[in-house]
């Protein structure tokens, strides 16, 4: 079990079933059916802490933003801003949900590479507390449609290429988002907001990717974000990006040294002023959601492979096909089984690409066992779709024991919800 990149508080019952937050996972499967995304709450709590305390061992000056595309649920939204955490969305939608979840527009910071009129307006009317600007189009929208003045920060492409898969490396000058450094659009864009009598330019902000093991590529995009510093920076936004584990071999540094590491390099660039803000998505509450599916065929290929096919696939997690992520599973219902069979994990969609594991080691799996894959909590719901039709799975708070459908599963009839 050790290996297995289980949220904390997993315990294989005597039953041999898996239990997630407290709750028995074949039990679960039972009363809510699959597939489901399960979330053991005290894992996002206490990711939560552990950055907050990080930090709160350097300074007083910091916020920690939830990056709600990991996971924009109502009840997460609720749930980080009773920890205390600010927010980061990136759309309308994302803000409406946090909204609505009720977060303080004060500590909500909007992002987005090509925010619409109406999702400007949207800021604007609710309050939201900091727009990080992306382009000079933004700037010239932001002044025509908000009616009061906001407090903006610029984002900057530093120049960094974090070692990740390239889909998810968003820090270098060939980049859709925001103003590059190198090529001298960053320093432009501060001068054009510091000109502007709309936008009150607060500090800066980057984001170099995600699903990173390799801190030092932090350091060196502070660095390089020293030359742009003004009187007006109060606030340097580091963005997340901090990798967690998917699986065996899979290392990721520990939160308290990846915050060491962000502040120890603003102090070393920008002194003690500046408040700093991170975004983490993934690693608050990748490790805490996992995911669980009924096997319903095998197909043994005599001397090719064996084909396990469960009740969902790239319609509930799309990162295997995107970003060729690698996944590892269980047989929840016998966790502690020897797991000495060697299978493909594939989904029910009409497409060959849609293996959702390659060779995987599982205990013996039958048909009408509950499959279940680890660290799914991060970019599986929020990246959800219908291909063929497929209801979205629903999202299932456990904690203490108890389970809460935070999120419902939806139905066949839903899928005909908008036609006219
Ligand atoms: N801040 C900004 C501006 C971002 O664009 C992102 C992620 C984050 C924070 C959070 O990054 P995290 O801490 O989660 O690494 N769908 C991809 C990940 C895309 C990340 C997009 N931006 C995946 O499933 O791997």
């Amino acid at each position: 079990m050790a290996a297995m990149p289980y949220p904390t508080g997993t315990i294989v019952n005597d039953g041999g079933h898996l239990e997630i937050g407290g709750c028995d996972v074949i039990e679960l499967a039972r009363e809510f059916g699959t597939p489901a995304y399960l979330f053991a709450v005290d894992e996002m709590r206490d990711r939560a802490r552990a950055y907050q305390r990080s930090f709160a061992a350097h300074t007083d000056r910091f916020e920690v933003l939830f990056a709600s595309k990991a996971l924009p649920v109502t009840a997460a939204y609720r749930l980080f801003a009773e920890e205390g955490l600010s927010v980061d969305v990136a759309s309308g939608g994302e803000l409406t949900m946090a909204l609505k979840a009720g977060f303080d527009p004060a500590k909500i910071y909007m992002h987005g590479n090509n925010k619409t009129d109406a999702e400007l307006a949207l800021a604007g009317a609710s309050g939201v507390g900091h727009l990080i600007v992306d382009s000079f189009d933004e700037i010239e929208r932001c002044e025509r449609v908000l009616a009061k003045d906001q407090d903006v920060l610029i984002r900057v492409t530093p120049g960094i290429k974090p070692s990740t898969h390239s889909f998810i490396q968003t820090g270098q000058l060939d980049s859709k988002f925001g103003f590059g450094l190198e090529d001298g659009t960053a320093a432009r864009a501060i001068e054009r907001v510091l000109e502007s009598d709309r936008l009150n330019l607060v500090g800066l902000h980057f984001h170099i990717g995600s699903q990173i093991f390799e801190i030092e590529p932090f350091r060196l995009a502070v660095e390089a974000l020293g030359e742009l510093r003004g009187e007006w920076c109060e606030i340097l936004d580091l963005g997340g990006g901090l990798g967690i584990s998917y699986g065996e071999g899979d290392s990721p540094p520990e939160i308290e040294e990846y915050v060491n590491l962000k502040v120890q390099a603003v102090r070393d660039v920008f002194g003690d002023g500046v408040k700093i803000l991170i975004e983490p998505g993934r690693s608050l509450v990748g490790t805490a959601g996992v995911t669980i599916y009924t096997i319903g065929t095998i197909k043994e290929i005599p001397g090719v492979r064996t084909y396990v096919a469960v009740d969902g696939g790239m319609s509930d997690n799309l990162r295997p096909m995107l970003y060729d992520a690698k996944y590892t599973a269980v047989i929840a219902d016998r966790a502690n089984d020897p797991a000495d069979t060697r299978v493909t994990v594939a989904g029910s969609h009409c497409e060959s690409g849609d293996i959702l594991i390659r060779d995987v080691d599982l205990a013996d799996p039958r048909v009408g066992d509950i499959l279940l894959t680890p660290a799914t909590g991060a970019y599986g719901h929020s990246m959800a779709n219908n291909y063929n039709g497929m209801p979205r799975p629903p999202v299932i708070f456990c904690e203490n024991g108890e389970a809460r459908v935070v999120v419902r599963r939806e139905s066949w009839d839903d899928l005909l919800t908008r036609d006219m």
